[in-house]
């Protein structure tokens, strides 16, 4: 007997999973929350005392630019986030968190090689500041590795947040190794406080479809909207999306670990509108608030690094080398060549014969 086919998809606000499991999903959620709230989920950094952040009472950016208005502050993000002015504070509509890997990388003046213990602390401290900067619209992005990954997805589910998508920024420049597969990936991690209250602009991240671009299928350009479009896969990767280093066009001398622009572009167009209010904690060479003032969003960018900062706002001024506001960059993601279809030949006709 054939197989009866699922086809009950629901999960508002996410992707597609059949209604079941969706519902499972759903308890799960609310049972990881309950637990979080009673401290019953506990993790390595848990043993350590939360960070007390430093009375900093009214906070001064170091840069600033208007329209749109851009702020960097320098200082521990976990002592700014909590100080942020008024106009921020709890109504940020999107941050995006590339944090320090604990790789011993030499950042400016942030010491990048804690015991485990304490950067596990560390991160569900700098966590939960963001939740609070967050409005209850808002969406957190994190970039991080495989190292600390399952503990910050662990950590948002107990404080209740919901994962949207879990992506994976996927670059063909890893650094060579014979001891284990080479690393080629960071996780994209994309979670929110409401499900159904966020922003979220399909439109703004539409990329060639397969169809399209490899295909040539009609059926696709037949479409009411987004002829041969699609929303992207969340395994990104193409042209522009390698790690930005060497002579890349992007790069920013003395910065570590420099996200593509259209990384950034793809974030801030799918998760907030113009106006709205993009923050980093983990500004680095800038890119986040370069892109958004690109885009029209206010924007807040912290920084621990004092030469950083200043390296960061002068990359601000300057603008983005490849994204700007009027075009989203519409590269095909596609790994096939474009293939011509023949039209299929009949059975024993002369044009079937080899030759
Ligand atoms: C991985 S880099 C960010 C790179 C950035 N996404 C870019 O595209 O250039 C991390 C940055 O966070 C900064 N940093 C480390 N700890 C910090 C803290 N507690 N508060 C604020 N910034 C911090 C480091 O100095 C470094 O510049």
């Amino acid at each position: 007997m054939a197989e009866k086919k699922n086809t009950l998809f629901d999960r508002p606000g996410g992707y597609a999973m059949p209604t079941g499991a969706t519902a499972r999903q759903r308890e799960a959620a609310a049972d990881l929350a309950n637990a979080g709230a009673a401290n019953q989920i506990r993790l390595l950094g848990d043993q350590m005392d939360p960070h007390q952040p430093a009375s900093l009472g009214t906070i001064t950016p170091a840069y600033t630019l208007a329209d749109p208005q851009t702020e960097v502050f320098v200082g521990d993000c976990r002592d700014i986030l909590p100080a942020l002015p008024e106009w921020a504070n709890g109504k940020v509509d999107l941050i995006f968190a590339d944090p320090p890997f604990n790789w011993d990388v030499p950042y400016d003046e942030w010491a990048d090689g804690m015991p485990w213990v304490d950067y596990e602390r560390f991160t569900y401290d700098w966590l939960d500041a963001c939740i609070s900067a967050l409005a209850p619209t808002g969406s957190l992005w994190v970039n991080i590795p495989d190292d600390t990954a399952a503990e910050i997805v662990l950590h948002l589910k107990r404080r209740g947040l919901t994962m949207i998508n879990w992506c994976v920024w996927h670059f063909r420049f890893g650094q060579h190794r014979t001891g284990s597969f080479i690393m080629s990936k960071v996780h994209a991690l994309y979670f929110v406080m409401e499900p159904l209250e966020r922003t979220w602009n399909p439109e703004g991240v539409l990329e060639p479809s397969d169809r399209a671009a490899v295909y040539g299928d009609a059926r696709t350009q037949a479409k009411d909207e987004h002829k041969g479009l699609r929303v992207p896969m969340d395994v990104w990767y193409g042209k522009n999306w390698g790690r930005v280093q060497g002579n890349n066009k992007e790069r920013r001398p003395q910065h570590h670990n420099q996200i593509p622009e259209v990384y950034l572009e793809r974030v801030i167009r799918s998760c907030s509108n113009e106006g709205d209010i993009v923050l980093d904690p983990f500004l680095g060479s800038g890119t986040t608030c370069t892109i958004a003032r690109e885009l029209k969003r206010r924007s807040i960018g912290i920084e621990y690094g004092s030469a950083n900062a200043k390296s960061a706002f002068e990359r601000i001024q300057q603008g983005a080398v490849r994204v700007k506001y009027d075009e989203p960059t519409r590269e095909s993601s596609t790994i096939f060549p474009e293939r011509v279809t023949q039209p299929r030949r009949r059975r024993g006709t002369s044009d079937s014969k080899s030759s």
